[in-house]
């Protein structure tokens, strides 16, 4: 392969060479300025083209998303706005593009249009940009881990449990949904189904997780996840990536430390290596302010926010002091809130979560010891006997972003906790052998990958920093 990469070429100091270079056109301005974008930056390279000795044909055939493949010479850029540019020689175009019918026109498109052309909207900028920090985010991930003694776990996406316990799944079946076997109750017989029991797709890998963490000390997974809820917000999807570690010996306020200094490296990871693409979603989200009531823009840019995480400490503070905050706070006094907040006990809604991040303590907070009640059954119950050892860790502008808790590592408290909550031993004999062989305190907490990427991006809507986002009504592509 000769062609270079654009990136390669922008920052090259060897000038006055030839090289050659594949990739889209993004504009081609007066017959003569071809704006080349390869996907390896958000920068595009101006290659100039010799429009006198170049086959009218060709010229024509030069427009707005082709691909095309460029031979020149480097040299340095007589114009203004780039330092280097390519002086073709030889243009050859791989792929044409009808002008009038590609939807990706060099304008302004909005986010919802942008998404109906969800296969090509990442060769736009801010698109672009989003899917390179995604994947730059994603190797930040490994790399914390993987150089802090964890191992990479992959926890099956068909499973037979619920570890949440909310019902919100998909199933899995191979019966025939028009005729499916019934037994004598005339209930669906699932013993005769493909696993031969009922299935679905996974909301968590963390049961599993545990069990890997009971043998390997530290352990991690990431991978998809599914949720069958129907909430259409801009923070749900029904398909999304999380990270899970899990850490035997961890008690709670471990886990709250690792959560903390995880999630710092990886948004300095971000800053130190996606710089360019930072820098335009940072100018984005400006111009996008520029459009709101002085009240509603932020008081901090995209960068800004960034470095505000990963120089500040996150807070620390209970459910019971956030819920006499809440209380007492003017939005609930003034019966704002839609959900308002008035004993010890209620659940927090988003509203309650970004008030206290947003208004109240200004920066990242993680809230731990949620009464039993509103959470899950795996997390450790508290010596007063109505709070567990949850945690979850609030940002601004998306509200939770991790889920966690210390796990209830004593069996008979464990199995009181089942019986109360109606789940069957037999369903989930082989996590309470866990606590039967070896048990030991052991914590872990789950990150969704995509609400990180909307922090690290800024973007407001969940469907735009995933490639093919699946939410309720829409799985098209
Ligand atoms: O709080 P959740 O439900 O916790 C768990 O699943 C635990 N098993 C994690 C653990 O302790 N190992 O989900 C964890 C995180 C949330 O804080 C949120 O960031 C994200 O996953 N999340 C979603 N992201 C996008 N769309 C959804 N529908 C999400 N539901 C949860
Ligand atoms: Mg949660």
């Amino acid at each position: 392969m000769k062609t270079s990469k654009v990136i390669a070429l922008l920052s090259q100091d060897k000038k006055h060479v030839e090289v050659e270079v594949k990739g889209w056109v993004r504009t081609f301005r007066a017959n003569r300025f071809i704006a080349l974008n390869d996907g390896s930056t958000i920068n595009n390279i101006q290659c100039v083209v010799d429009f006198e000795n170049t086959a009218e044909e060709t010229l024509t055939r030069i427009t707005t998303g082709a691909a095309v493949h460029i031979k020149g010479l480097l040299v340095e850029s007589q114009g203004r706005g780039q330092t280097v540019e390519i002086q073709a020689s030889e243009i050859s175009i791989l792929g044409d593009s009808d002008p009038e019918e590609y939807p990706i026109q060099p304008k302004k498109h909005s986010m919802e249009f942008l998404r109906e052309n969800a296969h090509l909207r990442v060769r736009t900028n801010t698109f672009s940009a989003v899917m390179r920090l995604r994947s730059a985010l994603s190797f930040a991930v490994h790399q914390y881990f993987q150089n802090n003694g964890f191992y990479y776990v992959n926890t099956p996406i068909i499973t037979g449990s619920d570890a949440e316990g909310a019902g919100e799944m998909f199933r899995v079946t191979s019966l025939d949904l028009k005729n499916p076997p019934k037994d004598d109750n005339g209930d669906i017989d699932h013993s005769q189904d493909f696993f031969g029991k009922e299935t679905n797709l996974t909301v968590s890998g963390q049961l599993e997780a545990e069990n890997y963490a009971m043998a390997l000390g530290n352990v991690y997974t990431f991978g998809p996840t599914f949720r069958a809820e129907n909430s259409n917000t801009s923070r749900h999807l029904s398909e999304f990536w999380m990270i899970e570690p899990e850490m035997a010996f961890y008690e709670l306020d471990d886990n709250m430390d690792l959560a903390e200094s995880f999630i710092k490296y990886v948004v300095k990871y971000a800053l130190d290596n996606c710089k360019d693409d930072l820098e335009f979603l940072n100018q984005r989200l400006l111009d996008e302010e520029k459009g709101k009531p002085q009240a509603e823009r932020s008081d901090m840019s995209l960068i800004e926010k960034l470095h505000f995480v990963t120089d500040n400490n996150f807070k620390r503070v209970t459910y019971t002091e956030a819920i006499e905050i809440l209380r007492n706070c003017k939005p609930n006094k003034k019966k704002k809130f839609n959900y308002l907040i008035d004993e010890w006990g209620a659940d927090l809604q988003s509203e309650h979560e970004r008030f206290l991040v947003e208004k109240h303590f200004k920066c990242p907070v993680i809230l731990f010891d949620y009464p039993a009640n509103i959470k899950a059954f795996y997390m450790r119950l508290n010596e007063d006997g109505k709070t567990v050892r949850a945690m979850d860790i609030l940002f601004p502008g998306i509200g939770e972003i991790v889920g966690g808790s210390q796990r209830e590592e004593r069996l008979d408290v464990l199995k009181s906790k089942m019986a109360e909550l109606d789940i069957d031993e037999k369903e989930l004999w082989w996590y309470l052998d866990l606590r039967r062989f070896g048990t030991a305190v052991h914590s872990g907490f789950g990150l969704g990958f995509e609400r990180l990427v909307m922090f690290a991006t800024g973007m407001s809507n969940i469907r735009d920093v995933i490639p093919f986002p699946r939410t309720p009504q829409n799985a098209e592509f």
